[in-house]
């Protein structure tokens, strides 16, 4: 049986303006209907990827990480909801902070994804974010799921152009 191999890339990210410029990349091009996962350590970068990304929306408002709210919305022409799934204790508790809504409605980004995976559509971007040094990062950027042509391609796309 063939295996299906889904796109995936690495790529170091030198400070947090680098890792902000690959949120933006993202952000211009994403459209309703993008999730991306966002998995790494305490600093590694998940909100400032976020800051960026809505700064690719052109959304305005400050991108703080929401860990004390779990979620935030940037309202705009396509919406962007952050959220902080560090303190989350059920992730079927996403539906109180307009998941389903703004999955079709908006682009989603989840911090600590690992902790709410049950409900990540089967269709995402995960972006996982590692320590290599004081301003170092590493970005491992996977498509998941099945899928052609759609939102998240065109996410991974605009990702890996530097
Ligand atoms: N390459 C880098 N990318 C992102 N943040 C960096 C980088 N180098 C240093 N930093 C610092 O690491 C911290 C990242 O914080 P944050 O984005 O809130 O992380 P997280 O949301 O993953 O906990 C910030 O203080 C930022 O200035
Ligand atoms: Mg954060």
């Amino acid at each position: 049986m063939t295996e299906s191999k889904t796109p995936s890339t690495r790529l170091m990210l030198a400070s947090e303006a680098q890792t902000e410029a690959l949120g933006e990349r993202i952000g211009a091009v994403a459209r309703a209907g993008l999730v991306v996962g966002l998995y790494g350590d305490l600093g590694a970068g998940k909100t400032a990827l976020v800051r960026g990304l809505a700064r690719g929306m052109a959304l305005d408002g400050r991108v703080r990480s929401p860990t004390f709210t779990i979620a935030s919305l940037h309202r705009g022409v396509v919406p962007l909801l952050h959220v902080d799934a560090y303190r989350l204790e059920d992730p079927t508790e996403l539906a109180l902070h307009g998941w389903q809504e703004w999955h079709q409605e908006g682009v989603i980004a989840v911090e600590w994804a690992q902790r709410v995976e049950s409900m990540l559509p089967p269709r995402h971007l995960r972006i996982e974010l590692s320590h290599r040094g004081e301003e170092l990062r590493q970005g491992h950027i996977q498509v998941r799921g099945e899928g052609q042509d759609d939102a998240v391609e065109q996410a991974f796309l605009a990702a890996i152009v530097c």
